[in-house]
């Protein structure tokens, strides 16, 4: 009987299973030899042996090719290699760390200890309430708008139907930067009632605008009253704008505010640049009317200043009183802000104690 010839295929085969088995030998041997001094280096090794494109990994790809017969012979071979590479590269892992004094690295630093901490900043109470307010009326369809804090005596009281010996423009109310003696002096703003005139100097009517901004004081520091604090201020006006639509629109700002049950009402006030003024309160969300030491017993906590825009303050921005009508308000965002999370002590708003501030972070 002829002998069986092999075919080009097995002897291809034969050939491979040969040099794989070369290959195991000599990666072995390397292994064995296999000296290392830092981190850097046991890394190196293993990119060399294990690593995407190492020699190990190439025979895994070579192993494909092996004869069906011998597979389970190399891969068990194979498995071997791997396993006694990994040992070995543990082991010159574990000796470099320790030779370097550390845990991990031949740098000496404890790789595996978690990083430092990086702690993000939140946002300011008197912005979180400022963005709140702002944002409920821009819901009702007010633009936005500031104003100058250095401002002149004509835009804070003036156009706002001050008389001139009115108190709020005395020394002790009021920060001046020029002499109050000369006409127009500049001071700052101590209210962003100003912010109103520029609006009605400016803007077309209608008029839907909320004006946020920082006003200025001259008043002793304390936990009731500080020197710098915020407002908004809101105007409206248009044709037939009347007490009532003023009502309604605080009513949908408080339930906005402090929660769908919110009652308000509204006390008879005095202000130069409105008539009628009010004074509107709203029920204590904390209480819910029955009384307490927030509320002082009463139910009701005192939010904002609000009236129908004096047809003076009309016609003194160039707004014929005749056709339109308006109505503004001003509101403190400390006062809101003090109502919301119960901190009493303005000075807490401006200290900037960490301690403080990161009661916030929750609020963002
Ligand atoms: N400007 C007033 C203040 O600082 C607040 C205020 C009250 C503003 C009534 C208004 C208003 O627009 O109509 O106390």
């Amino acid at each position: 009987m002829a002998p069986v010839e092999e075919s080009e295929k097995e002897k291809k085969e034969k050939k491979v299973d040969i040099d794989m088995k070369e290959k195991i030998e000599q990666i072995l041997g390397e292994i064995e030899a296999l000296k290392c001094t830092t981190a850097a280096e046991v890394e190196e090794a293993r990119i060399r042996l294990l690593g995407k494109k190492g020699t190990i990994t190439a025979l895994f790809e070579e192993f494909r090719t092996v004869a069906p017969e011998l597979k389970r012979e190399f891969g068990q071979k194979l498995n071997q290699l791997k396993n006694a590479a990994a040992a070995k590269i543990e082991e010159l892992k574990a000796n470099a760390g320790a030779a370097a004094g550390g845990k991990n690295g031949g740098s000496g630093e404890d790789l595996s200890r978690p990083g430092d901490d990086f702690p993000l900043g939140s946002r300011h109470p008197v912005s979180i309430v400022r963005e709140e307010i702002v944002e409920i009326f821009r819901k009702f369809g007010y633009d936005v708008a500031e104003g100058p804090e250095v401002e002149d005596d004509y835009h804070v009281f003036e156009a706002l139907n001050f008389p001139p010996e009115h108190p709020a423009r005395e020394m002790q109310d009021t920060f001046f930067v020029t002499n109050n003696q000369e006409k127009n002096p500049i001071l700052l703003r101590t209210h962003t009632s100003c912010v109103q005139v520029r609006c009605m100097e400016t803007m077309p009517l209608p008029i839907r605008v909320v004006c946020p901004g920082r006003v200025f004081r001259n008043e002793a520091i304390s936990a009731r009253a500080h020197c710098i604090f915020h407002q908004v201020e809101g105007l409206y006006i248009d044709e037939n704008v009347t007490f009532a639509d003023m009502k309604q629109s605080i009513l949908l700002f408080a339930r906005e505010m402090f929660g769908p049950e919110t009652q308000i009402r509204m006390r008879p006030s005095y202000f130069p640049f409105t008539e009628p003024s009010a004074e509107v309160d709203v029920s204590c969300n904390i209480c819910h009317g029955k009384g307490c030491n927030v509320c002082k017993g009463t139910g009701w906590l005192e939010i904002l200043g609000c009236g129908m825009v004096d047809p003076n303050v009309l016609e003194a921005s160039g707004i014929d009183s005749k056709k339109y009508s308006g109505f503004a308000f001003g509101m403190g965002v400390e006062r809101i802000a003090m109502l919301k999370w119960q901190v009493k002590d303005l000075r807490h708003y401006f200290e900037n104690d960490l301690r403080f501030l990161s009661e916030f972070e929750n609020n963002i």
